[in-house]
């Protein structure tokens, strides 16, 4: 322990313990002109959102919807974990966001997409015209495709206004939508149309990414094939067109199963279809996602409680009022994008924006060009693109006139360095920032500061959101004490509106793999002895925030000790020549795991000796030796997820002479090579198999 830089946080560690030495962070105060005009500024909310008024304290979230029939009940907890919320309600979630809103917006606009190539005009949807063509697609879903409510079907599309439209004609039907991200392939497509049983799979032919025309159409073939080989045919495939009429794919439509949906929507033109009123506890969706082992878990997500949550929690968290232009850059194909982009604001009638493409394209300024001409008051993105753009053009967003009132982050933890550039720089020190921390398990928000009236503090979610009562319990089920400063399992003690109802077709994996851990008793019909297991590492300060590590298996043991890569990374971070950084665990005769280390540059900074010595001498000094990398190698890119998240597991592969196994999903499959080669020489010789723990490790699809 001696090693361990004697520092404020810095704690004895054992074995099960993560090792943390993090330093206290100062606050940050939202601006009296935003508190001004918040929708929830009003510190009653603790009180009302308390654990003396749960469950009732929903019914303020519930009662933002229109219902077709009130509820009974507000928590039926008979069958735990299996909670029912606002059971004997009825509703339409396409209702909700669309019709509902007619009689005072039908003019205003509903989506603004803006193409990737900037010659192309950008396109606003009115409420009116989202009605008219939510409406013409579900005829068509139910008439052409023979889609019912409780059906499912998969929609593998990229971030075009038809995706939100197909996906609103299926809730209209009550038909359960599963969007698959558009860049997934046609493998990773297939084996989720076959979970879900999926006869009709709804597609594109093509979109724009990073300049280039991507042939999308193509995947549709291979995600057949691997359906029909898993047991589940499919029986046509809609195609929607990025330009109607023109076809951009070079995949051959195949007759009897392959139709145009612009083509087909003709004969439905200007056809109302009544919204079906569904039970609050009908599925209204699957989101699939990956754990770190086993096949992709399909998030089932009911109508009424998830509606519930994300419109509440998009009114009081995000802030968001019908007169704001609301910009989240996450894609439609994630749950970030299902509650934060569709659902959440258009059921509070608000303008969201749709961009297709990739944000530093053609060059450094286009986000906030965008953000200029359309108007943009709410910015919402994740940490991996502030450090992107940051790296890009640290200086670019002064050169425009925009004005965020509002920012959220989200899908990783914040280095406390990059959160103030995305306050100073970003937010131009006007915005309010919202570190938001939750799971596509969970629907919408978990822990945030609520912006008019909890402060900020870089790197760190916050408390939890209004009736959400999170703990971190040990590996003994204790609690562990707030400002202890050691980290543990966060966990959340109680049910909530947005919580999934269960893994699509596997009562037992969600069981297991979200409740059995830290469950106090299984025959208990109590709320309180069923604690949600989140599978994510963080340490309670003693104001309560909380600050997330990660999962808690990205962890790299060293003689012992786990080290979180998260604060490795973070330590990296407070050089300023240093845009990104990614830690993997080598394997060590001696020490078992040793960290290694990836970094990228800032502009205008030359790769040398020198930095990569200045890294090691920074997480010396700020973690201590224990975590010294065995090596610091510096990359002109980090292998990345289309969704933006770094793939340890691929750096993790070629630190340990290890197969780096399929890397076609990837954003950038090219730049795996060209690291390989820097880190191991040009000829390497690659081992199939390592330990477990390095094929798991970072796994993200
Ligand atoms: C995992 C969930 C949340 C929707 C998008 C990702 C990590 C998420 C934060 C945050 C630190 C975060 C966690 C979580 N994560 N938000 N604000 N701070 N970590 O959804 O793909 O289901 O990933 O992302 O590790 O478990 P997801």
């Amino acid at each position: 322990m001696a090693e361990i830089r004697e520092s404020k946080a810095a704690v004895q560690t054992s074995e099960a313990q993560i090792a943390v030495h993090w330093r206290e962070e100062e606050y940050f105060y939202p601006s009296s002109k935003f508190v001004g005009q918040a929708n929830l500024s009003d510190p009653g909310v603790n009180e009302r959102f308390s654990e003396n008024n749960f469950p009732e304290c929903f019914r303020e979230y519930a009662d933002m919807l229109s219902w077709d029939k009130y509820w009974h009940t507000t928590l039926d907890t008979n069958d735990p974990p299996f909670w029912k919320w606002f059971v004997g309600g009825k509703l339409n979630a396409s209702y909700n966001c669309i019709d509902r809103h007619l009689e005072k917006y039908k003019n205003k606009a509903a989506l603004i997409f803006v193409p990737e190539p900037e010659q192309e005009a950008t396109v606003a949807v009115t409420y009116q015209e989202l009605y008219v063509r939510v409406n013409e697609m579900a005829a068509l879903l139910r008439e052409f495709a023979g889609l019912k409510a409780g059906d499912r079907v998969t929609i593998h599309m990229p971030m075009i206004p038809e995706l939100p439209i197909t996906m609103l004609a299926c809730a209209r039907l009550g038909v359960i939508h599963s969007v698959v991200f558009g860049g997934f392939s046609g493998e990773a497509c297939g084996r989720r149309i076959a979970d879900s049983g999926s006869r009709i799979l709804i597609t594109a032919d093509s979109y724009y990414r990073s300049g280039k025309m991507i042939d999308h159409k193509a995947n549709a073939q291979i995600a057949l094939d691997i359906a029909k080989q898993e047991g589940q045919p499919v029986d046509k495939v809609l195609v929607w067109r990025r330009y109607r009429g023109q076809y951009g794919s070079k995949a051959p439509m195949i007759e009897g199963r392959d139709y145009f949906v612009d083509d087909e929507l003709l004969k439905f033109s200007g056809r109302i279809i009544e919204p079906v009123s569904m039970d609050a506890e009908a599925p209204l969706f699957l989101m699939y996602t990956s754990g770190s082992t086993g096949k992709p878990k399909g998030c089932q997500h009911r109508t009424g409680g998830y509606l519930a949550y994300v419109t509440g929690t998009s009114k009081y968290l995000q802030d968001i009022h019908p007169t704001d232009v609301y910009w989240c850059m996450a894609d439609i194909g994630w749950i970030t994008g299902h509650s934060y982009i569709v659902y959440g604001p258009l059921a509070l009638a608000a303008t969201t924006v749709l961009y297709e493409g990739v944000p530093t394209f053609p060059d450094a300024g286009r986000v906030w060009r965008i953000a200029e001409r359309l108007n943009v008051n709410i910015f919402h993105t994740s940490p991996t693109a502030i450090r992107q753009l940051r790296k890009a053009g640290p200086d670019e967003p002064a050169k425009y006139k925009y004005h965020f009132k509002h920012m959220t982050t989200v899908g990783e933890p914040i280095e406390p360095e990059v959160w103030r550039w995305y306050h100073d720089v970003v937010g131009k020190g006007e915005a309010v920032i919202v570190d938001t921390w939750w799971q596509t398990e969970t629907g919408g928000f978990l822990c945030t500061t609520k912006p008019a009236i909890d402060p900020m503090k870089p790197g760190s979610a916050g408390p939890g959101a209004p009736g959400i009562y999170p703990t971190v319990f040990d590996e003994n089920n204790e609690d562990v004490k707030a400002g202890s400063g050691k980290a543990g399992n966060i966990c959340i003690r109680n049910p909530w509106p947005g919580i999934m109802q269960t893994i699509w077709g596997d009562r037992d994996r969600f069981v297991d793999q979200y409740y059995r851990k830290y469950c106090k008793d299984s025959k208990s019909k109590e709320w309180h002895d069923w604690p949600y297991f989140a599978a994510d590492g963080a340490v309670l300060a003693a104001d309560g925030y909380l600050r997330i590590l990660g999962r808690v298996d990205d962890v790299i043991n060293v003689a012992g000790h786990r080290l979180g890569t998260k604060e490795i990374e973070s330590a990296c971070l407070t050089l300023p020549e240093i845009a990104e950084a990614a830690v993997v665990p080598v394997v060590d005769d001696i020490k078992g795991r040793i960290p290694e280390v990836y970094v990228s540059l800032v502009p205008g900074i030359q790769p040398s000796q020198e930095i990569a010595d200045k890294v090691t001498k920074t997480i010396e000094t700020i973690i201590g030796k224990i975590a010294r990398p065995r090596k610091v190698h510096i990359v002109p890119d980090m292998p990345k997820t289309r969704s933006g998240k770094l793939m340890r597991r691929v750096l993790a592969a070629i630190s340990n002479n290890l197969s780096t196994g399929d890397i076609t999903t990837l954003a950038n499959p090219d730049i795996v090579e060209s690291v390989r080669e820097m880190v191991q020489g040009k000829e390497s010789v690659v081992v199939k198999d390592g330990p477990d723990d390095l094929k798991q490790f970072g796994g993200v699809e």
